[in-house]
């Protein structure tokens, strides 16, 4: 295990914790709209993630921010789950956000942080749950699909939903011009379902998102 910046500063910021495993493309898309403004009141208190390799390491330390690799191959899933939960607490994390976490979480894990572990998804859900939903919904013969962002339970890519985004499938589409389409779209969405939880203005009604103060 690596750690940089370790220990919790003191700070009256929203804190976020990021859990990654390769690109990344979603947790820069995150850092930077801190870094424009977008999301106010907002920062990264950690970047973790499962496998050295992940290029998105690097530039987060680049940035400046505290990072964590916890090489999770070959452990119990549980424990490893353990010490990824014992991290993000020392680091005052508020909400948690999956950006490209290829991995299961743990009941013990979810149950630690109830309606605070955000997931993004490249489809509607609940079409096309799982690995390569763009290829999915492609092969499937879809017009619309699109991406998800919702609070994680035990179940994969099942919980409330917080927001969805649509991507029209196009004649010419194949899988991989329909995913940079999604992922388009994807980086926007992340962005707009943290300033939703951020807000606290919502509800959590059964499956329901439910912003209180108007009828969305
Ligand atoms: C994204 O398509 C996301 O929806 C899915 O994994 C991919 C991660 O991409 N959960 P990146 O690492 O954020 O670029």
């Amino acid at each position: 295990m690596s750690i940089t910046h370790a220990g919790q500063r003191p700070s009256k910021l929203f804190r976020l914790g990021i859990l990654l495993s390769g690109r990344g493309s979603n947790f820069l898309a995150i850092a930077e709209s801190i870094r424009a403004g977008k999301l106010a009141g907002v920062e990264i208190a950690l970047v973790v993630s499962n496998v050295a390799e992940a290029p998105s390491i690097a530039a987060a330390t680049e940035m400046g921010l505290p990072t964590a690799v916890l090489v999770s191959k070959g452990r119990k899933r549980a424990e490893y789950d353990a010490d990824v939960a014992a991290l993000l607490k020392a680091h005052g994390v508020d909400l948690i956000c999956l950006a490209g976490y290829m991995r299961l979480l743990s009941p013990e894990f979810v149950a630690a942080f109830p309606h605070r572990i955000l997931n993004i998804h490249p489809s509607l859900l609940p079409a096309f749950p799982g690995l390569d939903a763009q290829q999915q919904a492609f092969d499937y013969g879809v017009k619309v699909t699109g991406c998800t962002v919702h609070f994680v339970d035990d179940e994969l890519d099942h919980g409330a939903i917080v927001l969805q985004r649509s991507v029209a499938v196009l004649v010419d589409d194949d899988a991989y011009s329909l995913a940079a389409r999604i992922l388009a779209e994807e980086h926007i969405a992340y962005t707009e379902a943290i300033a939703r939880v951020v807000s606290g203005e919502y509800e959590v009604r059964g499956r329901r998102y439910v912003k209180t103060g108007n009828r969305e």
